[in-house]
């Protein structure tokens, strides 16, 4: 496994072959691992990328305590058989001002209403990683559902010629996906926060119960959350298809959440597959 810093030698080390990617901005879990095993079944050489991106961190947002860990990253990622870990300096990777990728407007909803210009930052390095490394294939989790769909979104708009698998999210055994914000949780933060997923998963009995009001299944996940100290920013139903509201007789919805226990913002989804005639 090689360590490489610079784009051009990269760019020199890939030129000809068509690698299989994983971004990441590092403190690797087990759910960043089972990306790179995907990403290895799918094609070879495999390239991981750890780069903290200050472009989709909002002002007063956690960039300068995010975690950098570099050297126990390398030790999770060399028994994987990683060939090629690429970590760029913020000033090898916008030594000019940057510009923004103008994106759709379903970046400025979910995750994007509360966070502007997030996924901007996010698709801009995604477009700039992908332009570095040239892959075949990037591997992408569902954890961040907005983000995957609207870089599935980008790769079309842009006839990229790149495939883009998902993985499903990996979670603790208490049901909490597995996240590098997860660190910052006290012990008792840490307890409390399965209930963002129990919460999601409890919307979707209702959904499958025959529960269709959208809005009442919403604001009662929003209340439970609230009422064991949340401060929630979203529980919406989206179609799959689109992530905007659903259709009457849409069958594959997700349902999203954000919220945040004390200063840690936590995220999460779930798929919910509705029996005919759907909603
Ligand atoms: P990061 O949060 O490090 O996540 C890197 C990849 O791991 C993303 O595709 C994310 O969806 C996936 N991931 C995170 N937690 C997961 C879990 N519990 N199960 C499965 N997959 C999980 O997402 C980013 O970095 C950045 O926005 C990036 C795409 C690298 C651009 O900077």
């Amino acid at each position: 496994m090689r360590l490489i810093h610079s784009i051009n030698e990269l760019r020199r080390t890939l030129s000809g072959v068509s690698a299989a990617f994983v971004p990441t901005m590092g403190n690797l879990h087990a759910g960043h691992l089972a990306l790179v095993k995907q990403a290895s079944r799918s094609a070879r050489p495999v390239v991981v990328s750890i780069f903290v991106n200050p472009l989709q961190f909002g002002p007063g947002e956690d960039y300068a305590r995010y975690p950098r860990t570099l050297e126990a990253d390398c030790a999770l990622l060399e028994p994987l058989g990683v060939d090629y870990v690429f970590v760029p300096t913020v000033e090898e990777l916008y030594p000019e001002p940057q510009r923004f990728l103008v994106l759709p407007p379903l970046a400025n909803e979910l995750c994007g209403a509360h966070r502007p210009g997030h996924f901007a930052g996010v698709c801009t390095v995604v477009l700039k990683l992908f332009n570095i490394v040239q892959p075949r294939v990037a591997v992408f989790g569902k954890k961040d559902y907005q983000q995957l769909h609207l870089i599935r979104a980008m790769v079309r708009e842009f006839n990229l010629p790149i495939t883009i698998l998902s993985g499903e999210t990996v979670r603790d055994s208490d049901g909490l996906a597995l996240s590098s914000r997860n660190g910052y949780l006290t012990p008792e933060e840490r307890a409390e926060a399965p209930r963002l997923y129990r919460t999601l998963r409890a919307l979707r009995e209702r959904l499958l119960a025959g529960a269709r009001d959208l809005a009442t299944l919403e604001a009662e996940a929003v209340g439970s959350l609230a009422a064991h100290g949340w401060q929630v920013d979203y529980v919406s139903v989206r179609s799959q298809a689109s992530l905007l509201a659903p259709e009457p007789r849409e069958r594959a919805l997700v349902a999203l959440a954000a919220a945040r226990l004390g200063t840690t913002r936590l995220i999460d989804n779930v798929e919910v597959e509705l029996p005919e005639p759907g909603l």
